[in-house]
């Protein structure tokens, strides 16, 4: 490496007072010194600094005028409804015109598991299935249904694509025919600590983590998937997270639905239960459809119903959406916000020692995908059964743990097979 790239990143760190990353430099072998000087020519420290200034600054006070976002149920269509909106799905899906993408590129941090979330085993006894061959099996059952191969585009980040692909390769794809399943990454954007700092990961990686599942459509596009995605005819995309796993990859209903009231994008919700529950729910801001953060809404909102008893407020989020490409390829050009996560993240000390937090201990900055919604006048919002379609698994101490999705898991489909 040359002379002149070292004194290039000496001068970057000292501007952002992060000399403290060229700490164990001397010590690197020839590699590694190429690889953290190569890192730190390429970080954006002017934006990850004016993210991390701006979201300490921020009040996050609701300044946009708030108003419900209308739903349908599930549960009170009819049967002749319902078959008519399976019916134009349907059409769609044997047109080969649909794909799914799953989000998979996420840290799954509060789970803590070594590795890929998709790759977490989940005891069903006697059987363990991963999180992607779940996915995979679901995504293969409308295969199977319709005789059609839906092209499966999966969502990886810098820190996972590695061992994603190696799990597939050694799990032979699951059964899913391999040319129709596509990898692609995400971007990524140092992580700061609470002193203002970056962090190392090794004493020649600084820490960087995935930028938020928002940040779909930008690598869909900057990855030529979008372009893929034109040629092989796809009108309609499913975007969905690995770690529910009870996720209807295929749904024809919702998108049949979507299609016959001429909208762009839609979504699933189930009924948020409790008032307080700290879960976002679906909502209008300024008369475009948004998500209402837990800490915005008081037990005043969560109360509110409409002259039908109906609650306004209570459609809560389950990272299940569905999106035409064109509305897609339109947020794929936007850039969206970032919103500041509060992570454990494990660092390597002054003394070069390996720390592993057992508590949040730095900020990560992540794209929602929801806030592309704001981009359209309205969207479908379709409420669904959460026994039926949302187990997910989100750590080992909480409501969503593996032990509840398991639970979940072999109920729905117990009675499915009955
Ligand atoms: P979560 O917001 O639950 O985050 O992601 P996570 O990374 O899985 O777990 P924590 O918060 O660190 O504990 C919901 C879905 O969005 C994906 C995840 O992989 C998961 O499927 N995701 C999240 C991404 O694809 N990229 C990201 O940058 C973040």
């Amino acid at each position: 490496m040359d002379s002149d790239y070292l004194t290039k990143a000496k001068d970057i760190l000292k501007k952002y007072h992060q000399e403290h990353l060229l700490y164990f430099y001397d010590e690197l072998s020839d590699d590694e010194k190429n690889k953290l000087l190569n890192q730190i020519l390429s970080i954006d420290f002017e934006q990850i600094f004016r993210l991390y200034d701006n979201s300490m600054t921020n009040n996050f006070a609701l300044t946009q005028e708030l108003s419900p976002l209308e739903h349908f149920e599930k549960s009170s269509f009819s049967k002749s409804e319902i078959d008519r909106y399976v019916s134009i799905g349907e059409n769609v899906l044997k047109q080969n015109s649909f794909a799914v993408v799953t989000m998979a590129g996420g840290q799954g941090s509060r789970l803590g598991y070594h590795g890929p979330k998709g790759t977490y085993l989940l005891n069903l006894k006697p059987v363990k299935k991963s999180l992607f061959q779940i996915m995979c099996e679901d995504i293969l059952r409308a295969n199977k249904k319709y005789s059609i191969t839906i092209p499966w585009f999966i969502m990886t980040s810098d820190e996972n694509d590695m061992a994603t692909k190696e799990f597939f390769e050694v799990n032979n794809y699951f059964g899913y025919p391999r040319d129709s399943v596509t990898f692609f990454k995400q971007g990524k954007l140092p992580i700061i600590n609470v002193d203002r700092n970056l962090m190392l990961q090794e004493p020649y990686l600084i820490r960087e983590a995935s930028n938020g599942n928002g940040n779909v459509f930008l690598s869909m596009s900057k990855n030529g998937i979008l372009d893929e995605m034109k040629k092989l005819g796809i009108k309609w995309i499913s975007f969905g997270g690995i770690d529910n796993v009870l996720l209807k990859n295929v749904d024809p209903l919702l998108l049949g639905l979507t299609i016959d009231k001429n909208e762009q994008i839609a979504s699933k919700s189930i009924f948020k239960k409790e008032p307080l529950e700290k879960t976002a729910v679906y909502c209008k801001k300024d008369g475009k459809p948004a998500i209402l953060d837990y800490c915005d809404i008081d037990l005043e909102l969560s109360e509110k119903k409409d002259e039908n008893g109906k609650f306004l407020y209570r459609e809560a989020n389950m990272l299940s959406h569905l999106m035409s490409i064109d509305a897609v390829d339109k947020v794929s050009k936007i850039e969206l916000p970032y919103h500041r996560a509060y992570k454990k993240n494990s660092f390597v000390n002054d003394e070069g020692v390996k720390q592993v937090p057992d508590k949040p201990n730095s900020f990560k900055f992540e794209n929602f995908i929801f806030d592309a919604f704001l981009y359209f006048d309205n969207m479908i919002l379709l409420r669904v059964n959460a026994d039926e379609e949302f187990a997910p698994i989100k750590d080992f101490t909480g409501i969503y743990n593996p032990d509840t999705a398991k639970e979940k898991y072999l109920k729905f489909w117990k009675s499915a097979e009955v």
